[in-house]
């Protein structure tokens, strides 16, 4: 293949030999090579322009390369990148003060990838058990929904009910118990027989790995009323669901709780960094003492500013509300489709997912083959659904054009 190259120094073809050649093959990408990126679109090296409707898994929520992010990023980058938390730095605190204002909580723990945020969720929840909760030594519990996303260290891939994220990496974290998901008549059965030693309960307040699954309206709300009858914690993982994706701020505003932790990642960064961030009350955040948890890069300088641009971005650009009123004229859309190959469109603002009905051998990967030739990427999760979530900004005009262009290869398959 000779195409000329448009941007960058290597064509899609070589990029992906590389990766196949030389990376853990511990991924399975659509065979597309992104070279650039810019608000909701994308290019390959040939110069293919394509709409990004996965957006980095929610992370690039304020759209690719936002120019107040990268001059956030590149001023700061000339300044002060990293001190470690050996000593103080003059982005840090004005940043967590901020964040915490921002999100309407007391303290917050600063990470780098969502997984950590998810570990330092747990540690917290177990501390505070044991130190507040009064829960015996090595006694507590925490509970999680079954068919949750939490991320891929061990401790996490302990609270997975997916085989392939946990098959052959035993021995697991003892101490989690798993219940359905949208059932919280079974969060009040596992409470009532071992509240005592549990110390919180981790969801999603949608599931997004899995597919996108939307609980009944009120869940979140009444597993808080649920967890606050055993002294147990609400940790809500907003890390694909925050930062404006479903429509609010947070998907728990939906339920107008707060929960007792949340924690954040993906979009706190644009998408420019690796930025997590916990978030909890004064109460909860002071069991952790000096030197019981950190990390070298957790709020460095660099991230501080970066996360500060970011979140100024989703309230400037009013992203969550955009996602709000595009998320119901998308599924809308997607609803009027005359295809047997689409059993369910679900979802809620911008983080939406169909379901696809196996159709004569064509499944959601090569659906997904059909979109990227047709100029749009999305990828399937599981072998049967696909989940489309643009960037929020989005504009309704081009949100109409990727409707077409969803219509147009369904129209295809046929
Ligand atoms: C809900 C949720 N939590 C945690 C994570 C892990 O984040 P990271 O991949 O940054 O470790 C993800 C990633 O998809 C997620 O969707």
């Amino acid at each position: 293949m000779s195409e000329k190259l448009v941007y960058g120094d290597v064509g899609s073809e070589k990029a992906m030999d590389f990766e196949k050649t030389y990376g853990a093959h511990n991924y399975h990408p659509l065979p597309v090579v992104i070279a650039k990126g810019k608000g909701t679109k994308v290019w390959d090296p040939e110069g293919k322009e394509y709409f990004d409707f996965l957006s980095a898994y929610s992370a690039v929520n304020q759209g690719h390369c936002h120019p107040k992010i990268i001059d956030a990023l590149i001023e700061q980058a000339k300044t002060l990148t990293l001190t470690s938390r050996a000593f103080y730095n003059n982005k840090l605190g004005k940043y967590e003060k901020f964040i915490t204002d921002f999100f309407g909580y007391d303290m917050v723990l600063p990470m780098n990838t969502g997984a950590e945020a998810v570990e330092t969720a747990m540690k917290l929840s177990r501390k505070w058990g044991y130190e507040v909760k009064g829960i015996k030594p090595n006694k507590a519990i925490i509970i999680v929904a079954k068919g949750n996303f939490h991320g891929r260290t061990l401790g996490i891939i302990s609270a997975s009910t997916d085989p392939v994220a946990y098959h052959n990496y035993g021995p697991f974290l003892p101490g989690i118990m798993k219940i359905p998901y949208n059932d919280t008549a079974a969060l009040q059965r596992i409470l009532e027989k071992h509240g005592e030693n549990v110390c919180a309960f981790m969801v999603e307040p949608i599931q997004g790995e899995a597919g996108v699954y939307v609980p009944n309206d009120g869940y979140l709300k009444q597993c808080y009323e649920i967890c606050g009858n055993y002294n147990v914690l609400l940790v809500a993982d907003e890390v694909q669901t925050g930062i404006g994706r479903t429509g609010e701020l947070l998907c728990s505003d939906y339920d107008q709780i707060k929960p007792d932790i949340v924690i954040l990642g993906k979009a706190l960064s644009g998408g420019v960094l690796p930025i997590s961030a916990v978030l909890s009350s004064k109460e909860i955040m002071m069991v952790i003492k000096p030197g019981q948890h950190g990390s070298t890069f957790g709020g460095f300088p660099l991230a501080c500013a970066v996360a500060k641009a970011s979140l100024e971005v989703v309230q400037d650009e009013n992203l969550a509300e955009k996602a709000k009123k595009l998320g119901k004229i998308f599924r809308e859309e997607l609803e009027k489709f005359q295809t047997p190959m689409i059993s369910v469109v679900r979802g809620k603002g911008l983080l939406n997912a169909i379901v696809i009905k196996a159709h004569e051998g064509i499944d959601a990967w090569e659906i997904c083959l059909k979109l990227k030739e047709n100029g749009l990427l999305a990828k399937q999760t599981h072998q049967h659904i696909i989940r489309f979530a643009p960037p929020l900004v989005i504009t309704e005009e081009e949100l109409m054009e990727s409707v077409n262009i969803i219509r147009k290869t369904f129209e295809e398959l046929k």
